[in-house]
């Protein structure tokens, strides 16, 4: 006979899931620095950085981001250059604008307290709902739920859900489910404890049911069906898409141009990049041309850099070349509607920068290499 579903519903079966994880996540939490604090400026900085971003890659730039602005008044009164330049590597550009813009507001509205209710806090821009649950849960212990991605994972093994996550109508159940086992006492720890779950124990491959303190109760473990579970939407093949990045370097500094707003990479700086199909020095040099109006010779590096986004796959052969001229760059056509800006920088720790350039300088800045030039192009 089949083992009986977990129910969410049933009150004496969630009190005892809640009971074992609360033990469970007492010994077994991993230390986070977020975790000792109960400023809901710290709390809402540390659940932002940790969307879409492992725990180990977030410890280093919460601890300096920290330091450098402590509070929302002096997040608020900081150029956005600087929230950048702290945020540079972390990925998802997006997000640090976003908390910079909404301290403004809850300096300005709230005189810099953070709202504690769970319904004010969602009206901030840029705070969806898994923020303003996991802030008002955490830092004000109001009785919401959290859904990340391992929260998912956990309840569609719990509750042998098979549809597929990604769709509105599960994710919907998904949140009422998550909404009906948070408890009264301790919701914080409550939701940390199911996203560590997620995280450690109940992991997308090979989890460790024998070490899951559900293990009693989930019905995928208990119907051998938790290496099938969550089932999600196969993704289409990410396409891949060959660019080139130009490294000049001058006595004025290195040549980088500034990301537009609105795009990826907003406000960064970064080393003109564009499409090129055929890793071709003299194409590269005539596109540097048709951007900058600078006529340099370029010689192609042996080794490329690749960069994985959300929807695509970015292969980036360097080109380096060096200019004596003393003359400005400006940004003729920029081909690709990409920058704002473009000039001579000559300290390049000064501005702030995505991981992918910082990959691209520890390939060619500094370093030369012995691989025969094209001719630059004339003026058209
Ligand atoms: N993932 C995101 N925020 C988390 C938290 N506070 N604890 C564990 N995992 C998390």
């Amino acid at each position: 006979m089949k083992s009986p579903r977990f129910n969410a519903f049933n009150p004496a079966l969630r009190k005892h899931l809640q009971q074992r994880l609360g033990v469970w996540f007492n010994q077994h939490k991993r230390p986070m620095p977020w975790r000792n604090t109960a400023d809901p400026y710290a709390i809402w900085l540390s659940e932002v950085m940790l969307q879409q971003t492992q725990v180990a890659t977030v410890m280093p730039y919460y601890t300096r981001f920290l330091q450098q602005l402590p509070d929302i008044q002096a997040l608020a009164a900081a150029p956005l250059e600087e929230v950048l330049k702290l945020w540079a590597g972390l990925g998802y550009y997006r997000r640090a604008k976003s908390l910079h813009r909404t301290a403004q507001i809850i300096a300005s509205t709230y005189h810099g307290i953070f709202p504690c209710k769970y319904d004010d806090i969602l009206e901030l821009p840029g705070i969806g709902r898994y923020t303003a649950g996991a802030v008002a849960s955490i830092a004000f212990h109001e009785k919401v739920p959290v859904l990340d991605g391992n929260v998912m994972r956990v309840l569609s093994r719990l509750l042998l859900i098979r549809e597929n996550i990604t769709n509105s109508q599960t994710q919907k159940r998904l949140w009422h489910i998550a909404e009906a086992l948070v408890p009264r006492t301790n919701p914080g720890d409550f939701n940390q404890a199911m996203m560590e779950l997620g995280a450690t124990i109940c992991t997308p491959t090979h989890p460790r049911c024998e070490s899951c303190p559900l293990n009693t109760v989930c019905t995928a473990q208990r119907r051998h069906m938790q290496n099938q579970l969550p089932v999600k939407q196969r993704k289409a093949a990410t396409p891949h898409i060959k660019m080139a990045a130009v490294v000049i370097d001058s006595p004025q500094g290195h040549l980088l141009a500034q990301r537009k707003a609105g795009g990826l990479w907003e406000h960064l700086w970064e080393f003109p990049a564009f499409e090129l199909p055929r890793r071709n020095a003299a194409t590269a040099s005539q596109q540097l041309f048709d951007l900058t109006g600078l006529n340099i010779k370029l010689k192609r590096l042996t080794t490329s850099v690749t960069h994985q986004l959300t929807h695509r796959h970015l292969e980036y052969t360097i080109f380096v070349g060096t200019s004596k001229s003393k003359r400005n760059p400006r940004l003729t056509a920029d081909l690709a509607g990409h920058y704002e800006s473009i000039r001579w920088i000559s300290d390049l720790s000064a501005v702030p920068k995505s991981r992918l350039t910082e990959k691209i300088s520890a390939h060619s800045v500094n370093r030369q290499q012995k691989i025969p030039t094209a001719k630059p192009p004339g003026p058209k």
